[in-house]
């Protein structure tokens, strides 16, 4: 059944809305009244809208602050608001309009062929994001469930191989062991890769959980520096720490910010065939400052912009053959910004890459 796309139309004067109403009669769609913007708040919670006709001049709260509030609600994401305004005109006007999130301005008095118009083409709109968002939605189900069922098997594999390995089912020769030893590696590795896939999933549809406790970034640098020197030795590269003792206890998930470490510092190994990985925290003003500095083959500038991006994976890099993701760099910078902080890179082409990230001292949590 063909369900008739909600109007929101917000006004103090019901002379006004009856008017609008009227207006749209012909249109497939259903108008719902709100005569404050209170009224409003109160209908987005139980209502799907697919466009709101907001006046702006309103006694207690203006439009502006209507708008502002509604975007602030879950599941609004999808509504477009126009502002109906005999005000629009000016710059000033406009750009507060703009700055609420409205898609488009209708001046007061209306014409009806212009109302009916942009209307018309507002709702097209809104029926293609919503088929857009369905299918995405269907994706993001399929893939967290395949990767949630491709974890179960791969866990008995390897306490197959464990068990075997460990010899409590009977000794095993030198090359049993080598033969286990490579299935192994490549059921770790093909755990990784589900994961990085199913944590780029829920990333994706923003449904990732974040522990946000009081933590010191320090204290997770060095357990970093305790499991990674180990690799970066078994290359010949050096593993340096440099920690600022003054740094505060700061808000974060420890297991999220190490995890963004573990790929920066893995990518530094991987990327560095001599010389020293550098993790160094700093303080400055309200932030903290970690940076990971490597003296491998560094990045072109031009590809820069690619390696924060999914799938971004340099044509050249060797890890594709062994089959990495490239998703590392993605999560990383989602996992960041959900912090409220940032993560880049400085490079010189062939002198090595510096991989830099803050996180903000206040005490701030993770929007959903
Ligand atoms: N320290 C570095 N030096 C040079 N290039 C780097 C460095 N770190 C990342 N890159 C480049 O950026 C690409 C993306 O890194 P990212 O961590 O996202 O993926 P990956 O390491 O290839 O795979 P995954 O992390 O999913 O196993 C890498 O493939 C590599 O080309
Ligand atoms: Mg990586």
């Amino acid at each position: 059944m063909h369900e008739k796309p909600k109007i929101l139309i917000v006004d103090d004067k019901v002379e006004n809305l009856i008017a609008l109403e009227k207006t749209l009669a012909d249109l497939d769609a259903e108008c719902v009244r709100a005569t404050s913007g209170n009224d409003a708040l109160a209908l987005i919670l139980d209502n799907e809208f697919a466009l709101a006709l907001v006046d702006v001049q309103m006694p207690e709260m203006d439009g502006y602050e209507t708008v502002e509030l509604i975007h602030q609600n879950r599941g609004t994401e999808n509504l477009l608001v126009i502002f109906v305004s005999a005000v629009w005109q000016d710059d000033y006007h406009l750009i507060k309009g703009i700055e609420a999130g409205a898609v488009d301005f209708i001046a007061k008095p209306i014409v009806p062929e212009i109302l009916r118009g942009k209307v018309r083409a507002f709702l097209k709109l809104y029926e293609q994001r919503k088929k857009i968002i369905e299918a995405m939605e269907v994706k993001s189900q399929f893939l967290s469930a395949v990767s949630h069922e491709l974890r179960t098997p791969l866990t008995a594999i390897k306490e197959g191989i464990r068990l075997v390995y460990s010899g409590v089912t009977g000794e095993i020769n030198d090359e049993q062991k080598m033969f286990l030893e490579i299935a192994k590696r490549n059921v770790d590795r093909l755990a990784r890769l589900i994961n990085d896939v199913l944590d780029f999933q829920q990333l994706d549809a923003n449904k990732m959980k974040f522990t946000m406790r009081e933590n010191d970034i320090n204290e997770v640098v060095s357990d970093i520096s305790e499991t990674m020197s180990s690799v970066a030795e078994a290359k010949g590269l050096r593993l340096v720490i440099n920690l600022d003792k003054t740094l505060p206890i700061i808000h974060f998930d420890r297991d999220k910010i190490l995890q963004v470490l573990t790929n920066l510092v893995n990518n530094a190994v991987k990327f560095t065939e001599k010389g020293t990985i550098a993790i160094t925290t700093t303080r400055s003003e309200n932030i903290i400052q970690v940076s990971i500095k490597d003296t491998g083959q560094g990045i072109k500038e031009d590809e820069v912009p690619k390696l924060f991006k999914e799938f971004g994976q340099l044509a050249t890099g060797k890890e594709r053959e062994t089959g990495s993701t490239g998703l590392g760099l993605v999560i990383s910078k989602e996992i960041v910004e959900k912090h409220n902080g940032r993560i880049w890179v400085e490079s010189e082409y062939g002198q090595g890459a510096t991989f830099i990230f803050i996180l903000p001292i206040d005490e701030r949590r993770v929007t959903h």
